[in-house]
């Protein structure tokens, strides 16, 4: 059989390979999708946010050391701390320069010691590491775009009936390690499909959309989460490093009027990791005061890019 990932490289020889390494303490989730755009990296800082504020123990590393979304949106985090004098709980976190399973093997054990989850995000195209990081993965988080194009890489439907027809690339790449994994010792992994910048107005698509997938976790043996809809604000918090969970819990965040966001709350339920540790350590304190104007300063930016009222995208 040939394999149609972008080297030819057998997933026994990348499952040989995860295996020989020495067994790592903590959950793996990764985010996955051969295709750019999807709201990967959006999601892993998110989830990484939200583990690090549940009082987990996290390592964030980016494997898409290109783009560097990830670790921008987490380095932008430490600067937004910065600025404003407090601390805010996150991650470790470090991009994977020299991209083999020895290097990022090495870092987990020297940057992410006594971690006790470990968030990948990848870029979107296939790569031996890409593969390395899935086979290890416990869980696999598959964002798409809510659009027949984006769902290409994952399945084929009949245009007529919209019946399933066969795989994606990248699922046949999920499916050759998981189908290979079985009788080893390596983590079964939770895969799970997840629809991200759902749009109000398209709501016939929509409905279209959700019949095709909802044939894929029989097909597929993936599940399903609700999925989030179109926010200018997952863009906004990005550029700051925060979460919606940080506004509105920090009173430096002082009339900066961000919503709750059910949807990104309901996910993090819905992906389901198990329960934050027992010695749940408080919000640490603010560690050092800042120049007024300095603070000021960045207040009136998050008021300015931020606090503007919430809008969901209602059209194209
Ligand atoms: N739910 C969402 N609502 C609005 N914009 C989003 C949403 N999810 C992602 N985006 C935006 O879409 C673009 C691609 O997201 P990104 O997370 O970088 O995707 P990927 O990592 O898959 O390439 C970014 O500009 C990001 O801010
Ligand atoms: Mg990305």
């Amino acid at each position: 059989m040939g394999y149609e990932n972008s080297d030819g490289e057998h997933p026994s020889v990348v499952l040989a390979d995860v295996s020989r390494r020495p067994e790592i303490n903590a959950q793996i989730i990764v985010f996955a999708n051969e295709k750019g755009g999807v709201g990967k990296s959006t999601l892993a800082f998110h989830t990484t946010i939200a583990l690090a504020r549940a009082g987990h123990k996290v390592l964030a590393i980016d494997l898409d050391r290109r783009q560097g979304s990830f670790s921008r949106a987490l380095d932008n985090r430490q600067a937004t701390a910065r600025s404003l004098g407090i601390e805010l709980p996150s991650p470790k976190h470090f991009v994977l320069e020299h991209q083999s399973g020895a290097m990022m093997m090495q870092e987990i054990a020297r940057v992410g010691r006594g971690c006790t989850k470990i968030v990948i995000d990848l870029p979107g195209h296939d790569s031996p590491i890409a593969r390395r990081a899935i086979a290890m993965a416990h869980k696999l988080i598959t964002p798409v775009n809510a659009t027949f194009v984006d769902l290409d890489s994952i399945a084929h439907f009949n245009p007529a009936t919209m019946q399933y027809s066969n795989m994606g690339r990248f699922t046949e790449t999920v499916s050759q390690l998981q189908e290979l994994k079985q009788g080893t010792d390596l983590p079964k992994t939770d895969w799970v499909l997840v629809k991200n910048r759902m749009r109000r107005n398209e709501k016939k698509q929509l409905d279209r959309f959700n019949l095709a997938i909802e044939q894929l976790p029989q097909k597929l043996g993936l599940r399903l989460a609700s999925g989030l809809s179109e926010r200018v604000s997952y863009r906004d918090l990005f550029m700051f490093g925060l979460t919606h969970a940080d506004c509105i819990q920090l009173p430096e965040m002082d009339g900066v009027r961000v919503h709750k966001s059910a949807d990104m709350d309901r996910l993090i339920n819905e992906l389901d990791f198990g329960d934050p540790p027992a010695d749940l350590a408080p919000l640490p304190p603010v560690k050092a005061r800042k120049p007024a104007r300095t603070m000021a300063r960045y207040r009136q930016s998050l008021r300015t890019h931020i606090g503007a009222k919430e809008h969901v995208t209602t059209s194209r």
